[in-house]
């Protein structure tokens, strides 16, 4: 996987393309809280911009926090100096073995796009999600 968020920004047009798409076709049957303060995991986030301006555009708006997380260094930081705002930031995290139940657990909902096929230990990402909606 590369590392360098200003060249995966470049090329990821088809990765913002199905994420729109897929949040088209399901954000239906996606629940948000009632009184819309949801907070959400975006695990794998890459450099935040489909995270920013994709996600957290079909999020209610009095969202409470919209979290991305990468194992990558270099995307968190250039996702942290490009979307971060008051209620969305970013942190490095390695979603196998620094993840866990209790983490996941404060969010109400988690996505994952173009990521869990990098991931060793399937089984435990997919035991970790309450919703999940992700592209492999
Ligand atoms: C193809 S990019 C997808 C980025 C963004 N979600 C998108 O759809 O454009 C995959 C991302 O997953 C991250 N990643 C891979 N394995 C991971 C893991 N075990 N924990 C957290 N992030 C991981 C990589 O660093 C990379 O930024």
């Amino acid at each position: 996987m590369n590392n360098n968020p200003k060249l995966y920004e470049k090329v990821n047009n088809n990765q913002r393309r199905d994420v729109i798409q897929l949040l088209n076709l399901f954000g239906d049957v996606i629940k948000w809280r009632n009184d819309g303060t949801d907070s959400v995991l975006d695990i794998g986030c890459g450099t935040g911009d489909i995270t920013s301006n994709i996600l957290g555009a079909i999020m209610p708006k009095s969202f409470k926090c919209l979290k991305g997380i990468d194992k990558s260094h270099e995307m968190v930081k250039h996702a942290n100096a490009h979307y971060k705002s008051s209620k969305m930031l970013f942190e490095q995290w390695d979603v196998t073995g620094e993840v866990d139940i209790a983490m996941a657990e404060q969010f109400d909902r988690i996505f994952s796009f173009y990521t869990l096929h990098w991931v060793q230990d399937q089984k435990f990402v997919f035991f970790l999600f309450k919703f999940y909606v992700f592209l492999n």
